[in-house]
């Protein structure tokens, strides 16, 4: 199969927000058709963010598929340290590349907290990503009781410092702030726990020299709050689960981010 080459800049070099859904553990490859169907009957090119959607693993190829021809970025879920050789079960990063994929999502909080993946495997994720010409979004985020317990900035100092410590600072890199508990909860951060949150991170990032990076916002985002948090300061996007799964939905997520 022909890779997939997408001529659109990844970063926030461009103006253009990013709106990313994490399918996580849904969708059969028909399943997948039918969403790219229904988002080619929409009007994508009155949108201002650049779309991008994590699959499925299983239905990676599918994705890149219907995606083609859609100003549509595809990514991994999971993108291991290897490149090849006796690790069952593993996903090559360069043979994801090889698929037409151009993302990779590393540390997400369901692989931290329900598959032990630790900061230092991370940030071997991060760097034979970026070695296999992926962009990743590598994900961030503390839980609730870290949050109450004032511990909000140091977990995230921690997480990044850490997971980055492998990774090119020159190459664009997406990063998403999701907090725990904001996660498949209904519950969404407030505009100031954001704006201070985002702040924290970039001032982080600039220090460790990454200055191309996106910050997404992840957490509950719907339709209905998409338009005030994409209007904070450092935030540079979202990462979107439960309302990614309908095109209707995403598509409006997309719509109502201001950039
Ligand atoms: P949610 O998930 O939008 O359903 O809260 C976000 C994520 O897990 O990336």
């Amino acid at each position: 199969m022909e890779p997939r080459r997408n001529k659109l800049k990844l970063h926030n070099g461009t103006k253009k927000k990013i709106v990313a859904g994490n399918w996580k553990l849904h969708k059969s490859p028909a399943e997948v058709g039918e969403f790219f169907a229904e988002l080619k009957k929409l009007d994508l090119a009155a949108l201002n963010s650049q779309l991008a959607i994590f699959p499925a693993l299983v239905t990676l190829s599918a994705a890149v598929e219907a995606a083609r021809g859609l100003a549509v970025l595809i990514g991994s879920q999971n993108s291991s340290q290897h490149l090849q050789g006796a690790f069952t079960g593993e996903v090559s990063p360069k043979v994801v590349k090889q698929m037409g994929a151009e993302l990779a999502l590393v540390g997400h909080s369901e692989r931290r907290v329900l598959f032990g993946e630790t900061d230092q495997l991370l940030a071997g994720k991060v760097k034979q990503a970026q070695d296999s010409e992926l962009t990743v979004c590598f994900c961030v985020g503390e839980t609730l009781s870290e949050r109450e317990a004032n511990l909000t900035e140091k977990v995230l100092a921690q997480q990044l410092e850490a997971g980055l410590s492998l990774a090119n600072s020159k190459t664009p890199i997406w990063i998403a702030y999701e907090p725990v508990w904001a996660i498949g909860t209904g519950k969404i951060a407030t505009s100031g726990q954001v704006r201070q949150t985002h702040e924290f991170i970039r001032n982080l990032l600039l220090k460790l020299d990454f200055k191309s990076a996106a910050i997404l916002y992840g957490g509950s985002v719907k339709a209905e709050n998409a338009k005030e948090l994409s209007q904070i300061p450092n935030v540079d996007g979202f990462l979107v689960g439960g309302a990614s799964l309908e095109a209707s939905s995403f598509f409006d997520i997309a719509k109502a981010t201001v950039c």
